[in-house]
């Protein structure tokens, strides 16, 4: 089974950002972790620990699609914040930009009429749904608490637990 070159390039893209996204998280949890929010931390930890799962998940794909796996240059993640609200707005706004690239992709799948890659990138498209309304909801949260009860939200994040095991 061969990948066409056009989703080959597009995914090899993807895997670029799903590496950025995992060097952006691991920022944003030693924003946390300076601040001694060790539980808000971990689950940004976590979150890159994800991020990496994803780009090998798509890595695995081309290879195993017999396409050609060259990861491009990664941006530097943003590094420093001004406040727990403008991290989380972050992964936010990003999440919501990768529900759209793994839309993009899907479209280049969907007019190869590349019924297996359609079916992979299914994993995805549920898997951005979670991610979205994960950061959706802590972004309420943080905006309601404010940054002067922050410790609050470490309660909140602790009890939130982390994904089930095979879930990233
Ligand atoms: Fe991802
Ligand atoms: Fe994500």
């Amino acid at each position: 089974m061969m990948i066409s070159d056009g989703l080959n390039k597009a995914v090899n893209a993807q895997i670029g950002r799903e590496f950025g996204a995992h060097f952006q998280y691991v920022q944003i949890a030693v924003f946390f972790d300076d601040l001694g929010m060790k539980q808000t931390a971990q689950f940004f930890y976590n979150q890159a620990d994800e991020e990496h799962q994803h780009a090998m998940k798509f890595l695995k794909y081309v290879v195993d699609t017999g396409g050609q796996v060259v990861i491009p240059a990664i941006s530097a993640p943003k590094a420093t914040f001004s406040s727990a609200e403008e991290a989380v707005q972050l992964s936010l706004t990003w999440e919501q930009e990768v529900t759209r690239q793994i839309n993009n992709l899907m479209d280049i799948a969907v007019s190869e009429k590349d019924y297996a890659a359609q079916q992979f990138l299914n994993w995805f498209t549920n898997e951005q749904i979670e991610e979205v309304s994960t950061m959706e909801t802590l972004l309420k949260i943080v905006r309601q608490i404010q940054d002067k009860n922050l410790f609050m939200f470490e309660n909140i994040i602790a009890n939130m637990g982390t994904p089930a095991e095979g879930e990233a």
